[in-house]
């Protein structure tokens, strides 16, 4: 049997570049799901579809192919077999992934891509139902998080370490309006699953983070 980790938790905590070093360090694939939700509003940019069109996304979501591929042992997301990796990280995708990821036809369709591949794979799996939802027996379930300040703060030194412009104040009301939504949600919320181990990265290095992770998946 192949053997699953979680990892959940809100916009910004880390996951991502937590995921990857355990999976390294492990010997399994990462699995990044906000890229396939990316993806998939990606998608919906593209057609010039609104997030408030839900039924146009329910709709639309059914044309929309998406596959993950791993090269140089780096997840690949194709869509209607175009890789489009290098256009998910925007804000603009971001924020109509998380509106768009309210819905039940796009969130079936990923859930099911999901538990496909960890039925297959050994994963380290990261997203915001992953313990909850996608594999509710996973080996371990992390829930990952830390202060709206500390997450905000970081997103803002990575857009000015890029040379992008940045407002610390606005990238912080954005999360808190991301966190909002994700977890208010009528279907999938993000919640730390009843029986996932808490991290709180507020005050930890990354390498801190990925010790920790670590010990509680070789426990
Ligand atoms: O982790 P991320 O920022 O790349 O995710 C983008 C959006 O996708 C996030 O705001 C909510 C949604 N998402 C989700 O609903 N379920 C997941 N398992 C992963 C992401």
């Amino acid at each position: 049997m192949s053997k699953n980790i979680a990892i959940d938790g809100p916009a910004g905590a880390g996951k991502s570049t937590i995921a990857r070093k355990v999976a390294r360090e492990l010997g399994y694939i990462y699995v990044d799901t906000g890229a396939m939700y990316r993806a998939m509003a990606y998608f919906m940019i593209q057609r010039g579809v609104l997030a408030s069109q839900s039924d146009q996304i329910s709709r639309i979501c059914k044309e929309a192919d998406i596959t993950i591929r791993y090269e140089a042992g780096e997840q690949q997301v194709y869509l209607n077999g175009q890789n489009v990796t290098a256009y998910l990280r925007t804000e603009e995708v971001g924020n109509m992934a998380s509106a768009s990821s309210v819905n039940g036809d796009v969130r079936q369709k990923l859930v099911e891509l999901q538990q496909k591949l960890a039925a297959r794979e050994d994963v380290v799996m990261d997203g915001r139902d992953i313990g909850t939802v996608v594999l509710p027996h996973a080996d371990h379930k992390i829930y990952l998080t830390a202060s709206v300040a500390v997450r905000a703060k970081r997103r803002f030194d990575e857009l000015c370490a890029k040379g992008e412009p940045a407002d610390l104040a606005q990238i912080a009301k954005d999360i808190e309006e991301r966190d909002h939504r994700d977890m208010t949600r009528e279907i999938s919320p993000l919640k730390q699953a009843d029986d996932a181990i808490l991290v709180d990265s507020s005050d930890m290095t990354i390498e801190e983070v990925t010790e920790k992770i670590l010990s509680i998946c070789r426990s």
